[in-house]
């Protein structure tokens, strides 16, 4: 679907900075984001386009800048990497991101003029990273890579710390005050924005500003089984049953066995009876949000789908040919939540604690949507069972899930 602004030119966010700064973290990230909102958004690794070419064996001298057919190799994938990019967005992609080191101006020079002539705007995002962050990234990222499945701890770390090594003799920080760039230092504790105009560009920099690589989970999870989930209706403001009202207990009773001081934990629920209800036993008070509030069904809140597809079969079949945009009368589409939850997306990036979300099915399937990188098309029809409970795990480059029945059971 189209994003709200749908003049966006083709965007082309290009990556820079030194190995193990956390590029591809945050190129995904962003990538994550973007295609949640509805823009066709795919990520160019170089590194990727090497791996494919030249397989995942190339030791630290590769990356030599006096090894010249490394250095000419290293320019050929760039450039193969950079022209599918341009060719993708000139075949409809909108935001086109450029995940490579590009740590030279005369790189840098060479993108920006390709992505011009090719009518693309181009922002630059910089990573700079304090020495332990980098040597935490080499331990819990690199050595898992690719790169390096026959090597041992020791030896991957050491080959990749002469990687770097190699690309520090060249590294010539964006510095250019004609150029658009973010300078992003350690993933969001200072941020340094540059000549960033637009719409999306603004969008993306406040994303950036909330971002960081702190691990902690996320739990999703419905309210507990409602009177309405009883008798099939959807919408309205009902009570928990006596099931949805164990199922609070069961619960507040597992968070707290991980989070045991409940001033460590961050929970949100909506401004509807059973979010609260469900919340109620956690031991702290929630943050109700609004935005966290179910799909609103409009002029059919309160009616089952039997009594819509009865009366209204016009609108039942339009909802069924498209969930995503569909719209109840004087009510939302699927997509019309999507965009209200940004500004909850962008907040529980920012949270450096665990996060309990206790909302209703249609809020959790965009939350979890966008936590798993599903496109909007999909959101909508994500089984999100109730007594539930969906943890999100931070690993390297996105989430683990688990899936934690609690319980009791609901029919
Ligand atoms: C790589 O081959 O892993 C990165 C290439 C680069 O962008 O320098």
């Amino acid at each position: 679907m189209l994003p709200v602004d749908f003049d966006t030119p083709r965007l082309a966010v290009v990556m820079v900075g030194l190995p193990a700064r956390g590029k591809t973290y945050i190129a995904r990230k962003i990538s994550r984001y973007l295609s949640w909102l509805g823009y066709q958004t795919r990520v160019f690794n170089v590194g990727n386009y090497r791996r494919a070419r030249l397989g995942a064996t190339q030791k630290h001298d590769f990356f030599d800048p006096e090894n010249l057919d490394g250095s000419h190799k290293r320019r050929e994938l760039a450039m193969d990497a950079l022209r599918d990019m341009l060719k993708w967005l000139d075949a409809g992609g909108q935001v086109g991101i450029y995940d490579a080191t590009n740590t030279t101006s005369e790189r840098r020079e060479q993108v920006l003029s390709a992505c011009r002539r090719a009518g693309v705007q181009v922002v630059f995002i910089e990573s700079i990273c304090d020495p332990a962050m980098v040597e935490a990234n080499i331990r819990e990222v690199k050595l898992g890579s690719p790169d390096y499945v026959d090597f041992s701890p020791e030896r991957a770390a050491e080959d990749f710390r002469a990687r770097i090594a190699h690309y520090e003799q060249s590294y010539e920080p964006l510095a250019d005050a004609e150029l658009s760039y973010v300078k992003l230092i350690d993933v969001g504790r200072q941020v340094v924005v540059n000549r960033v105009e637009g719409y999306l560009p603004a969008r993306l920099v406040y994303f950036l500003m909330n971002i960081h690589t702190d691990r902690r989970p996320i739990w999703l999870t419905r309210h507990g089984e409602s009177e309405y989930n009883g008798e099939g209706r959807i919408g309205g403001d009902p009570n928990l049953t006596p099931r949805g009202r164990g199922y609070a207990r069961t619960l507040a009773a597992y968070v707290t066995e991980r989070v045991p001081d409940p001033r460590e934990l961050v929970l949100w629920c909506s401004t509807l009876r059973r979010t609260r209800q469900t919340a109620e036993h956690v031991g702290r008070p929630p943050r109700e949000w609004r935005a966290l509030d179910e799909i609103d069904a409009g002029e059919y809140d309160g009616m089952t789908y039997d009594e819509i597809r009865t009366r209204h079969p016009e609108e039942f079949r339009a909802r069924a040919e498209d969930k995503l945009r569909y719209r109840y009368p004087r009510g939302e589409s699927y997509a019309d939540v999507i965009q209200r939850l940004e500004p909850v997306i962008v907040e529980m990036e920012r949270q450096k604690q665990p996060v309990l979300v206790i909302a209703h099915q249609g809020i959790i399937r965009g939350l979890y949507g966008y936590l798993v990188g599903r496109p909007q098309e999909e959101c909508p029809h994500i089984q999100i069972p109730l007594h539930t409970l969906i943890e999100m795990a931070p690993t390297a480059y996105g989430y683990e899930e688990r899936r934690i029945e609690l319980g009791p059971a609901v029919s």
